[in-house]
């Protein structure tokens, strides 16, 4: 509830978007709502955004947005984290019909997004064919759901796979190199006002930051979380004013060098990423 509350707070100060949590726990039990109702009452007119795991049924992705009088749906995949939990999730059966399902019942658009392994070309493609037109590439290097589930459980038993995963930006440009009608967010590690432009430069619409938030929020105070929200968009300014952009999607049609092991994954998947130096 106080987290939500600050979170809230901060969102409608500094005019962004915010998605709460998964709203299972809400939706199971109604004691818990307030939780989550907090961050639409303290940010009446801002973008919020609700949250649910993709295999959902239908009824509760209603319920979710309901709740929260929200503007459209996460529907999270975890795969690898479900995984790393001893009594995690085994059957993903039927995802992506469920997720068709859900796009299809709710009049709010849905976000389909990983959270911290990213999602590949393929992946994305068949969220695309489910009827999704927004997708969270949820990317490797920033929170790492095995390392926090093994932190979790007291033990280290998945340590073989806490790489596992597509980096941040290496899914944002097998997503982009599908040039399906998609609206992108970036999210996964982001930190500074670069990484959002670098991401927008890319051609990401949205970007998400879950970890650096909590941090400053958690580890300091909400007035801490207010100065970095507000110090990554002045930080955003100052390279679009560098690189000449005027607007986000101005800053979309800016050169972009792709260079290392970004560059040689990108080869090794056909995918050209010219384009985006010749712009
Ligand atoms: C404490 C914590 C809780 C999270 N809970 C959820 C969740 O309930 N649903 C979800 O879709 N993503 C959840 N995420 C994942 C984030 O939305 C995000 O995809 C991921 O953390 C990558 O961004 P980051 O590196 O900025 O943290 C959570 C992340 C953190 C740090």
């Amino acid at each position: 509830m106080k987290i939500n509350r600050s979170l809230a707070r901060v969102a409608r100060k500094n005019c962004i978007a915010m998605a709460v949590g998964s709203q299972m726990a809400g939706l199971e039990d109604p004691g818990v709502r307030e939780t989550y109702e907090v961050a639409r009452q303290e940010n009446p007119d801002g973008l919020l955004l609700a949250n649910l795991n993709a295999g959902a049924p239908p009824e509760l992705a209603v319920a979710a947005v309901e709740m929260i009088s929200a503007d459209g749906l996460q529907l999270y995949l975890n795969v690898p984290q479900e995984l790393a939990m001893q009594k995690g999730d085994r059957d993903f059966s039927g995802t992506i019909a469920n997720i068709a399902d859900i796009a299809s019942s709710l009049n709010v658009p849905v976000i389909v997004k990983e959270v911290g392994f990213g999602l590949s070309r393929e992946s994305i493609a068949a969220i695309y064919n489910a009827g999704v037109r927004y997708v969270d590439i949820g990317g490797q290097g920033g929170t790492n759901f095995i390392s926090i589930e093994d932190m979790r459980s007291g033990k280290d038993g998945n340590r073989a796979m806490i790489n596992w995963g597509i980096p941040t930006a290496v899914s944002l440009l097998e997503g982009l190199s599908l040039d399906f009608p998609l609206f992108f967010v970036a999210s996964g590690g982001l930190n500074t006002g670069i990484d959002v432009a670098k991401a927008a430069a890319l051609g990401a619409c949205l970007v998400g930051m879950a970890r650096s938030y909590l941090k400053a929020l958690l580890e300091k105070s909400e007035e801490a979380l207010n100065n970095k929200v507000a110090g990554i968009i002045d930080e955003l300014r100052l390279v679009m004013l560098m690189s000449g952009a005027e607007n986000l999607e101005h800053m979309a049609k800016k050169p972009v060098l792709i260079i290392g092991k970004t560059a040689e994954w990108m080869d090794r998947r056909g995918i050209d990423i010219n384009r985006y130096a010749r712009r």
